[in-house]
């Protein structure tokens, strides 16, 4: 009847008398949707969302309950099912459900988290960008959102790290729970266990009533562990546990707590190195590895820079109750000659500042005021710089490849136009060109 139902509304239906049947199409072949009833002959309907989220957890599971299982499909709300519909069934309710689960995961196949207008629908906040490394970077996001993976963001401070992990959360079936955060540098290590874990009451001195730690908020949510690298070893080994057997006891309790909790953890330090110093637990750092998402620094997606300038000018203008400032081509090119080593953040102070200090229509150059004008992505010139020869064979080599970064900035800047160039770099024209043919510029 329902087969039939479905099929009258558009659907290509397939059926499975038994729970080893649908199993077995199951893992065969992938279908948009599976719609499972709860008790079923040989396998149980949990035991086929089980495998449907084996098999591909970007799948919509809907479960149909009779009176008296809604324990059941609690349970495997938790598990991941898209929802459940009660028996007897409406109809017109179950093509809602359906519609929407799969008109939900085309969206998310699509690499829908960077398109402003699923942003709004979600609830995620701006994630610009759409150089080649933030296209993968959204995709894994996508792909692992819906699951109850753990998730470990790596990247350099201010690359979106915590941006990222709120999108995680509002792209998974838990958005309408709480995602918690936890930033594990700025609890002192005697206090990070009873903010995760809580604590009963009269547990120490000043316990005077039972508190509920953070794992137990985000219940049926998410916890984000910021700055995981953070954590002192002493509760390292109690996170695993909650991470694997999904169960704790609070400070000075006996009582064990069962949690739903799904973890996305953070940080800016190379975790394998902490390892090696004994500063993290080899395990827990193997389970939070499970689906690693590394962020890349700014500097190494150039072509980001322009579109979230532009995108901070306008955000800033408008705050600030600023006419539509425009950026000036040199600005921009200032920026993306830049190496930004406080990323997206400093990216978007920069930008905030420029829009504060410009009195014109128009952001220059000198608005932008780097914090670190030194350090321009040729900082790092010393690690490509042949070593060999004296000290001022060295020194020469050096400040050629300096002289050519600077004159070619300076000529940028300028749009070329070399009297100017060679006004600023404060050397004669004559010299500027014999400097521009002598480092191949032109
Ligand atoms: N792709 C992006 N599009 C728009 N805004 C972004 C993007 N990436 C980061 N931001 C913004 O940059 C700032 C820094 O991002 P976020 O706090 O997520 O970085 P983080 O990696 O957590 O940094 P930290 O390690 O310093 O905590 C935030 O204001 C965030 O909104
Ligand atoms: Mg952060």
């Amino acid at each position: 009847m329902l087969s039939t139902a479905i099929k009258r509304a558009g659907y290509q239906v397939d059926e499975a008398a038994d729970g080893n049947i649908a199993a077995e199409k199951i893992r065969k072949q992938p279908y948009q949707l599976v719609i499972t009833d709860l008790r079923l002959p040989t396998l149980s309907g949990l035991e086929i969302l089980k495998i449907q989220k084996e098999t591909d957890a970007t799948i919509p599971v809907l479960l149909m309950t009779a009176f008296g299982t809604i324990e059941e499909a609690v349970e495997a709300m938790k598990q991941g099912a898209f929802d459940f519909v009660p028996k007897p069934i409406d109809i017109s309710h179950l093509l809602l459900l359906i519609n929407r689960a799969v008109e939900q995961r085309r969206l998310m196949l699509e690499n829908i988290l960077l398109r402003e207008e699923f942003q709004r629908a979600y609830g995620i906040p701006k994630i610009i960008g759409d150089s080649a490394a933030i296209q993968t970077v959204s995709q894994s996001i996508q792909r692992v959102a819906p699951t109850d993976a753990t998730v470990l963001l790596t990247g350099e401070s201010g690359t979106g790290k915590e941006v990222f992990s709120r999108a995680i959360h509002q792209l998974s079936p838990r958005r309408d729970k709480p995602f918690v955060t936890v930033n594990c540098a700025a609890i002192p290590h005697t206090l990070i266990e009873n903010e995760l874990f809580g604590h009963e009451k009269g547990s120490y001195t000043g316990a005077f009533s039972r508190k509920a730690g953070k794992f137990e908020l985000a219940d049926l949510g998410t916890i984000f562990l910021d700055e995981i690298g953070e954590l002192h070893l002493s509760v390292q080994a109690k996170v695993l546990r909650v991470i694997e057997e999904q169960s704790f006891e609070r400070i000075g309790g006996l009582e064990t707590i069962r949690v739903a909790t799904r973890v996305v953890a953070a940080t800016n330090r190379n975790l394998q190195d902490l390892v090696a110093k004994k500063e993290f637990r080899e395990d827990l750092f193997f389970r939070l590895s499970v689906f690693p998402i590394h962020i890349p620094p700014l500097r190494e997606r150039i072509s980001d820079v322009r579109l979230l300038a532009q995108f901070f000018v306008e955000k800033f203008s408008k705050d600030l109750h600023r006419q539509s400032l425009q950026l000036s081509p040199e600005a921009a090119g200032a920026l993306e000659q830049y190496s930004w080593p406080g990323n997206v953040r400093e990216l978007q102070n920069t930008i905030e500042r420029a829009v504060i200090l410009s009195d014109g229509k128009t952001i220059r150059p000198e608005d932008l005021n780097f914090a670190f004008q030194g350090r321009k992505r040729s900082e790092d010139f010393v690690h490509f710089l042949d070593l060999s020869g004296s000290l001022s064979d060295v020194s020469n080599r050096a400040a050629c490849v300096a002289e050519k970064a600077k004159i070619k900035q300076v000529l940028d800047l300028s749009n070329w136009n070399k009297t100017q160039a060679a006004e600023t770099l404060n050397v004669s024209y004559k010299t500027l060109l014999n400097k521009v043919k002598e480092y191949e510029l032109e």
